[in-house]
């Protein structure tokens, strides 16, 4: 093993995905903006499966699956990531917010091979991780800080000024539901499967061929012109229920296409006009997005199409895809920049203890 390097095992359990990553780094960085981690593995068990059954997380049998799966997904990612346990140098944990049977899985198992393998932990809070997937490439801007970051998931939606890395300031958050359960609890309503956000977007591609229908179907952009960067996405998932309603049984088939890109269409407006806002506001020189809304093709689209207009010019970082929702790269790579900022966040296993409310 290379003496100059890092090697980082990652955990992440907080919900309905049992995941473990290989993050190796450099110990040493002129420049912690230039850090450049690679991801070595990152094997991801999702329970979705057994979560379709029953339209929804049931936490026991989430807990119950990490249990099952754990020591097979990390003998995964360190077989991938061709190292054996004894090359590992810390140990990183989601440590929340998330589901506690869920999440005490993930901790007792990092605890235990901390204490094996006589190793350090670093905790970790599920949200800020969200924002790290898009450090999992070289960043070319000399400049990134000031930035407005903006986590869009299923438990999460805030907008966040991000002034270096670890420092942040929360700006607007949701004051009901999340973006990503506005998206599942459409995708209900309009009885489409768990999770709504990929099958509202697979849904609303259809609408374009849908034969042209009179009905008018436009929903509200809660919140679009507050002066604050809030959110509130709960009035829209009624108006969708409201319309439906109205609508009947037989026009809500048909044109359930239309009434998933009109929801899809709504949200997004709302997510991208707070943050050019927020970026207006704060003279951001990047725009951060992380979660699992951020895998949705349309918003992507559009805000790639929204900050080319922005002067001055402002870098756009979006995660790749198969960083967007859940996964435990994102952990080991927020540990890792934790690392090169303050050693002080390598912790003895016993410190170590879930936080379903983590502070940033
Ligand atoms: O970040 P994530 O995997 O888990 C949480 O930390 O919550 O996000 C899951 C959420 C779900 O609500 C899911 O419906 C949503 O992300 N999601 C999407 C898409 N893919 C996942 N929402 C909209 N469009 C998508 N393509
Ligand atoms: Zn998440």
């Amino acid at each position: 093993m290379d003496k100059n390097k890092i090697t980082i095992l990652a955990i992440e359990t907080s919900c309905d995905e049992t995941a473990a990553a290989i993050i190796m780094g450099p110990k040493k960085v002129k420049n912690v903006n230039f850090a450049s981690p690679k991801i070595k593995s990152n094997i991801i068990y999702s329970q979705l499966d057994l979560h379709q059954k029953t339209k929804g997380i049931v936490p026991e049998v989430a807990s119950r699956a990490h249990i099952e799966k754990i020591i097979d997904v990390i003998s995964a990612a360190t077989k991938n990531a061709k190292i054996g346990l004894k090359d590992i140098d810390i140990i990183a944990v989601t440590v929340g917010p998330g589901l506690i049977g869920s999440l005490l899985v993930g901790i007792d198992t990092a605890k235990s091979l901390a204490y094996i393998l006589g190793k350090p932990v670093i905790s970790i809070n599920h949200i800020e991780a969200h924002l790290y997937a898009v450090f999992a490439r070289k960043i070319k801007q000399r400049k990134i800080f000031p930035a407005i970051a903006m986590i869009v998931s299923g438990g999460h939606t805030s907008i966040l000024l991000m002034r270096g890395h670890g420092e942040y300031r929360l700006l607007g958050t949701t004051i009901d539901d999340a973006a990503g359960e506005a998206f599942d609890k459409v995708a209900k309503i309009l009885s489409l499967s768990y999770p709504g956000g990929p099958n509202i977007s697979f849904e609303a591609r259809k609408a374009k061929n849908l034969k042209d229908s009179k009905e008018m179907i436009q929903f509200p952009r809660p919140m679009i012109d507050s002066d604050n960067l809030d959110f509130s996405f709960s009035g829209l998932k009624t108006s969708v229920l409201y319309k439906i309603r109205d609508l009947g049984d037989k026009k809500t088939r048909q044109l359930k296409p239309k009434l998933a890109d009109q929801f899809q269409k709504a949200i997004i407006d709302v997510l991208i006009e707070k943050i050019s806002k927020a970026a207006r506001i704060y003279q951001a020189k990047s725009i951060i997005l992380g979660g699992g809304v951020v895998a949705n093709e349309l918003l992507r689209s559009k805000i790639r199409k929204k900050v080319q207009n922005i002067k001055p010019k402002i870098n756009l970082l979006i995660p790749e895809l198969r960083l967007c929702t859940d996964n435990a790269a994102i952990i080991g790579l927020c540990a890792y920049y934790q690392y090169l900022k303050n050693k002080r966040c390598l912790k003895n296993f016993k410190s170590i203890h879930a936080d379903l409310s983590p502070k940033f």
